[in-house]
C-alpha cells in the first residue's frame, strides 16, 4: 500500500516545485499570465507547461503547435503573449524585468 502511493506522492511533490508563485509575476507580465493561465488550462492541467523547461524560442514552437490543436483558442495575439510569459518562467529573473 505505502510502496504505491510513493510514486505518486513523488510527483505531486515534483509538480508543486514547478509552480509559479503569483506574487512572483512582474506587474508588466499580469495580463501574459492571465492569458497563459486560461488557454493551456483549457484542455490539461498548467503543471504539463510548468514541468516543462525551454529556453525561449523552444516555447514559440511549442506555443505554435498547441496552437493548431482543435478548440485551443490559441491565435498570433493571445500566443504572442503567452510565449512572453513562459520566456520570463524560465529565462533568468532578474531585477523583476521581464
Ligand atoms: C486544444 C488542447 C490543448 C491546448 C489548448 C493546450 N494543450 Fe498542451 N497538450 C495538449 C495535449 C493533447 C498534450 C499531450 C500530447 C502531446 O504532448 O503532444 C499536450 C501536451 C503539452 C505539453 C507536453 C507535456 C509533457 O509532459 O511532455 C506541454 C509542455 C504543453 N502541452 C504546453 C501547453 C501550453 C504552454 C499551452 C498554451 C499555449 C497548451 N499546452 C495548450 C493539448 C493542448
Amino acid at each position: 500500500m505505502v510502496r504505491r502511493l510513493a510514486p505518486l506522492l513523488l510527483l505531486l511533490a515534483l509538480e508543486a516545485r514547478a509552480d509559479v508563485d503569483p506574487d512572483e509575476v512582474p506587474e508588466a507580465l499580469r495580463e501574459s499570465y492571465d492569458v497563459f493561465r486560461v488557454r493551456c488550462s483549457k484542455c490539461h492541467p498548467l503543471s504539463k507547461p510548468y514541468n516543462v523547461k525551454l529556453p525561449g524560442d523552444q516555447w514559440v514552437k511549442y506555443v505554435a503547435k498547441m496552437k493548431r490543436r482543435q478548440g485551443s483558442g490559441i491565435n498570433d495575439e493571445n500566443g504572442a503573449k503567452i510565449v512572453e510569459f513562459l520566456r520570463w518562467k524560465d529565462g533568468p529573473r532578474d531585477a523583476g524585468s521581464p
